[in-house]
């Protein structure tokens, strides 16, 4: 008997057999997590932890070293507790349970949000995981993912998320140059992901034209998208709606504008600050003037409208314009299972963004996913501002379905690295190949 035991666990050709941490360094010249997770049967999993500039409240802790060095920044103590605690919990484990695997992390650190282990180091380790399960598998990440229905069959089509790319990038992304943090494009006519990146990129460059002839050309934001150097936020908005004609494409049929308006970094309690403006306004007042863009511009999508804090004005922006537009919930619900079964009992958003490091694990993530599919929600696969060429984000954007995926500009390749693999992606499913998602 216990020859036996000990002859499958050999055979088992996803038992893990290493984990190690490393330190590298992201998008910002900022240090960051790596992991690799390596099984038996030869399978290696690589994944890079992201990082935001515009966080919730309620994300799994980027654990940071403190002190002088690289502004405090540095992420030595997240490598070695990958090096040390998650190793040792996870040598010998079965990859192939991903809840197992995470729920072997989280017995380590009973804080809320991994504030000791880290969820740099947390989600780093989880998402290397199932890189090494696929690769064990010799299987595509997206592939070894899709456990749902509607991609299984090897008959059916599989269909691609809908992009939201960045034109302008603003908000905490270039020091507050105007208050909306990213004016994005989803090109919602497109008929695939490649058709879908031309569009996108004569967008980016009728943008960088029309800043050109103004002389307001001054480079670009955190996620490759142009400087703003607007006066007013409706600026920029006529200048993405300009930009749009001007690369011969038809707003609204062809292509619409997504808003991540991340108001928790300008206002709390109710109260806004638009510093460009110069003036404050109550919940009420931002609802009415988003709601007021949406009507005169080709808005189809508006994220976090409003404060972290502010329910109220979350579920009163949804009834205004949730029929007609995605509301969605990235600081407000930060990837959390049982803040999007609020929202959707409140009706507080309909589209929910995932970020895996908000969660701090593929399965917490997962389940926040579940969560807002269950409840008729749409979701959209999110990179963080923090980026590297890690491309998990877009084969779970895939592998799980999700309505929409975000990373960012067509620039910079920290950006690209996503937008390539999705080309990629795409491309191999040949004649199984369904379009976007709409
Ligand atoms: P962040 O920005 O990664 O800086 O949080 C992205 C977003 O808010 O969607
Ligand atoms: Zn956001």
């Amino acid at each position: 008997m216990a020859r036996s035991i000990r002859f499958e666990k050999q055979m088992n050709k996803t038992e893990i057999t290493s984990v190690s941490g490393h330190r590298r360094w992201d998008s910002r010249g900022r240090p960051t997590v790596e992991a690799v997770v390596i099984t038996r049967g030869g399978g290696k999993g690589r994944a890079l932890a992201p990082a935001g500039a515009s966080t919730g409240s309620g994300e799994a802790v980027d654990l940071r070293d403190g002190g002088s060095t690289l502004d405090g920044l540095d992420v030595t103590r997240a490598v070695a507790n990958v090096n040390g605690r998650i190793r040792d919990a996870l040598i010998g484990l079965d990859a192939s349970d991903q809840a197992g695997i995470d729920a072997a992390i989280e017995s380590l650190d009973p804080t809320q949000g991994f504030s000791e282990l880290g969820g740099n180091a947390t989600v780093a380790v989880s998402l290397a995981n199932s890189w090494a399960v696929a690769d064990t598998h010799r299987v595509d990440l997206w592939e070894h993912l899709h456990d749902s229905d509607d991609l299984t069959s090897q008959q059916s089509k599989v269909m691609l998320p809908m992009p939201e790319i960045q034109i302008f990038g603003g908000g905490a992304h270039a020091h507050r140059r105007i208050d909306i943090q990213d004016l994005m494009v989803v090109p919602v006519g497109a008929s695939s992901f490649a058709e879908a990146l031309d569009w996108v990129a004569e967008i980016y460059i009728a943008a960088g034209r029309w800043l050109e002839d103004r002389g307001l050309r001054m480079g670009v934001a955190d996620e490759g998208g142009w400087w703003p150097a607007f006066d007013t936020n409706q600026q920029a908005l006529e200048a993405l709606t300009v930009a749009i004609e001007s690369a011969g494409l038809t707003p609204v049929d062809q292509v619409g504008i997504a808003l991540d308006i991340a108001a928790t970094q300008f206002g709390s309690g109710g109260r806004y600050r638009l510093g460009r403006e110069d003036r404050t306004l109550d919940t009420g007042e931002l609802v009415d003037m988003l709601a007021g863009w949406v009507d005169r511009y080709p808005i189809v999508s508006i994220e976090d409208p409003v404060a972290e804090d502010d329910h109220e004005g979350m579920a009163s922006f949804t009834r205004t314009v949730g029929d007609r537009i995605q509301v969605i919930g990235d600081d407000y619900l930060v990837t959390d299972a049982a803040r999007v079964e609020r929202a959707a009992a409140t009706m507080s958003a309909n589209t929910v963004l995932i970020k895996p490091n908000q969660a701090g694990t593929l399965t917490r993530a997962r389940a926040a996913l579940d969560a807002a599919h269950r409840n008729d929600m749409q979701t959209i696969v999110s990179a963080r501002s923090g980026e590297t060429e890690d491309v998990s984000v877009a084969h779970l954007s895939v592998g799980w379905a999700s309505k929409g995926v975000k990373v960012g500009s067509i620039t910079r390749s920290e950006r690209t690295a996503k937008w390539n693999e999705m080309l990629r992606i795409e491309e191999s499913l040949g004649e199984r190949a369904g379009g976007l998602r709409k």
